[in-house]
């Protein structure tokens, strides 16, 4: 920084008083020029400008001047005074400035590393079934129903024609709470609830997904707990004709547009008929392999016409309105979908898994 002279007001001094002051000042500004850090800022200004500084040292001899010297002296002492405090300023954004600056070069980026993969989450597979379902059956004008998991033992067993002596009742495959409540052992529960809640407003189309409970040993393929998706239709003419062609969509919907469905006759103690619902293999096509066990079939669902029965309980009348119904549990479809060997992959939350499934959009 070039010094500038404060000769401006020169008003009587000798020439070689000016030049001691141009000295006094031509100093301090090389000392300022030697500063390098906020410290040594700081320790300069004290020792310059602070009050019990250079500068206040130089005023306090001003009393012992003659007073027509006076003026002049304390007119140079002031002007020395304000450039320095300039000169002070300067530097001190001078040396924020390399200090950011100093900061910046060791915190630098290096932006051709390759960025950090975030990771996203995946639906579960479960999910993207119960989507899959759903978003078909909600297609076809069907709604969505879900009841309790908590339920009476009337709605669940009474409701669904399953008598009071049925094994199925067997403290073995159920929770029990007390002798009016269980954890509902299928979907079927939901389907006793909206044959009544919906009987006098029928037609009724609708499905039912929600979690069921048995007291199963969990292996391979059972699980205390797991899914289930009702489905339900009542009305006027329903027939099993509409059943088989309503299930053909989901199975050509879940496992690809060649698949057949086959009825085989069964017993459910809520359909009369009853049939299980076989698809043709998606492995081999029909062909027989391991996955159909050599048949060609895979087995997917029970189904069948409502047994009057249970629609009588419900409050509707059986000689007027007939309904089909359907039981096909989550977790067999998504294993069959995306061939998962063991049901208890769904449920311990291993990534390696989960992975390996649809990201959220
Ligand atoms: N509730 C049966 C079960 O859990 C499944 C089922 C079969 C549901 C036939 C139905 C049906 O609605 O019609 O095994």
């Amino acid at each position: 920084m070039v010094p500038r002279l404060f000769v401006s007001g020169y008003s009587g001094f000798f020439m070689e008083e000016v030049m001691d002051w141009l000295e006094k000042s031509l100093k301090y500004q090389e000392l300022l020029e030697k500063v390098n850090n906020d410290k040594e800022l700081q320790e300069l200004k004290i020792q310059i400008l602070g009050k019990k500084g250079e500068l206040a040292a130089l005023m306090s001899e001003m009393k012992d001047l003659v007073s027509e010297k006076r003026k002049d002296f304390g007119f140079h002492v002031n002007s020395l005074k304000n450039e320095l405090e300039d000169s002070f300023a300067r530097k001190e954004v001078e040396i924020k400035a390399l200090k950011i600056e100093k900061e910046l070069a060791k915190n630098s980026l290096d932006i051709t590393l390759p960025g950090r993969r975030l990771s996203s989450g995946t639906y579960h597979p479960l999910t993207l079934v119960l989507k899959e379902v759903e978003d078909l059956f909600i297609s076809m004008g069907y709604q969505v129903v879900e009841g309790e998991e908590i339920e009476s033992d009337e709605y669940n067993f009474e409701r669904a024609n399953i008598p009071a002596n049925h094994p199925a009742r067997d403290m073995q495959d159920t929770f029990y709470f007390d002798e009016t409540y269980l954890l509902r052992t299928h979907t079927t529960a939901v389907q006793t609830r909206v044959l009544e809640g919906f009987a006098d407003k029928l037609p009724i189309k609708v499905i039912c997904p929600g979690k069921t409970y048995r007291r199963d040993d969990d292996d391979a393929t059972h699980s205390h707990q797991f899914s289930q998706i009702e489905g339900l239709v009542v009305g006027e003419n329903i027939t099993l004709g509409d059943l088989k062609g309503t299930l053909e969509i989901l199975a050509k919907r879940m496992f690809g547009p060649n698949r057949e469905i086959r009825f085989r006759p069964s017993y459910f103690q809520f359909t009369e008929p009853s049939v299980e619902v076989d698809v043709s293999c998606f492995n081999c096509g029909g062909l027989g392999c391991a996955l159909c066990k050599k048949t060609g079939w895979i087995e997917l669902l029970g189904s069948g016409m409502v047994h009057p029965k249970v629609l009588q309980m419900a409050g509707i009348d059986s000689s007027k309105y007939s309904g089909f119904a359907f039981g096909v549990g989550i977790e067999r479809l998504a294993m069959l979908k995306y061939e998962v060997e063991d049901i208890r992959n769904f449920f311990i939350n291993d990534q390696r898994f989960l992975k390996q499934f649809i990201k959220f959009e």
